[in-house]
């Protein structure tokens, strides 16, 4: 078990395809196990292989109200139905929120930690959150999703520099936040 270091835009490795896992080996359990020590340290609901610099469709989610982790290799949206607008962030974009359309439920495919291929309905926080980490194996950012710039907000100053006294927060600088239960990461 390990933690490891996510990778944040513009890292070319956000931006490519992740290539199907065809054999659950050792290696590929340890990197899903990794991911899942990872997400949790980072205190997320999500993490995709690609923001650990793993080319692998893996995901890991931590759903507010589960014990354990679900990890999933190779999983597909199989169908989706509606749009909805919602908030989220992303580990590897830290800092900033923005508003995405989501689908209101989709149906989803993948093999689980079992190895077993699971099959089911998602709604809510789950679907938003496999829709999210799905688009990373394809390359997608969230901000990929925003309908204009102004739908990105700003959520948290950079660390300042020595120095840098430029830009003083006074105001309610979490006011856009949203419960760490709606963190997507
Ligand atoms: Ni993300």
């Amino acid at each position: 078990m390990a933690i490891l270091p996510i990778l944040e835009i513009p890292h070319p490795t956000l931006r490519k395809r992740a290539k199907k896992v065809r054999g659950i080996d050792k290696s590929i359990t340890k990197l899903a196990y990794d991911m899942v020590d990872t997400m949790h340290e980072a205190g997320g609901v999500g993490l995709a292989a690609n923001q650990v610099g793993q080319l692998w469709r893996i995901i890991v989610i931590q759903m507010p109200d589960e014990e354990e982790a679900r990890v999933y290799f190779n999983p597909e949206i199989v169908k989706t139905m509606g749009t909805r607008e919602v908030e989220e962030g992303c580990l590897s974009l830290p800092g900033y929120r923005g508003l995405v359309n989501r689908s209101v439920w989709i149906r989803f495919q993948a093999i689980d930690h079992g190895e077993t291929t699971v099959k089911f309905k998602a709604e809510n926080l789950l679907s938003q959150a496999l829709e999210h980490e799905v688009d990373h194996l394809n390359g997608i950012l969230y901000t990929d999703h925003l309908a204009s710039h102004e739908q990105l907000y700003r959520i948290e100053e950079q660390e300042s520099q020595p120095g840098d006294e430029e830009e003083e927060i006074t105001s309610d600088q979490n006011s856009l936040d949203t419960p760490a239960s709606l963190k997507i990461n």
